[in-house]
């Protein structure tokens, strides 16, 4: 048995409270699964948030997900998390390439920030090529499908623990 499967074990067992990781989604991202399936799949939004409920689960953290079209509604949320959360998880989307605001709201979190992306960004075209995220988050998962999720709370566990 692994050290991170026991600490998840001792916290569940003794009922700790488990550390909370904000899970965000950006712009159209409720639209997967009939979205571009090509590039993004046919798993809608829901089942990558049970997959990584699920790893969450394993790995003795609690999770939130909050979706939304707005970078204010986003923004938002990365407040409300200061000195609740533990931990981000984020696939901004489209605000991953322009959105400054959102940049500035991670770089005021105190925590890990985990960026994932389903597709990989940097083989796709040009303006993808940069996210003005990836200079406040810890580590980037990008072109690994529901699998970025799974990856992303697992290292969540890791820096955290
Ligand atoms: C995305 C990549 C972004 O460039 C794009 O705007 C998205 C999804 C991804 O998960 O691959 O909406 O973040």
């Amino acid at each position: 048995m692994s050290e991170d499967r026991s600490e998840a074990e001792a916290r569940r067992d003794q009922n700790t409270p488990r550390p909370l990781v904000l899970l965000l989604s950006g712009p159209n991202l409720g639209l997967l699964g009939e979205r571009e399936p090509l590039i993004y799949g046919n798993d809608t939004l829901a089942d990558h948030v049970e997959r990584a409920r699920a790893t969450a689960e394993e790995q003795g953290l609690a999770i939130e997900h909050l979706q939304s079209d707005h970078e204010g509604v986003l923004v938002e949320a990365v407040h409300g998390a200061r000195g609740r959360a533990a931990a981000i998880v984020i696939n901004a989307a489209a605000l991953t390439h322009y959105g400054w605001s959102l940049h500035d709201a991670l770089a005021a979190f105190e925590g890990p920030v985990i960026e994932v992306h389903l597709s990989n960004p940097n083989a796709r075209e040009s303006w993808r090529h940069t996210s003005v995220l990836a200079p406040v988050a810890t580590g980037t998962i990008s072109g690994l499908g529901s699998l970025g999720y799974e990856l992303a709370l697992r290292a969540v566990a890791r820096l955290v623990a």
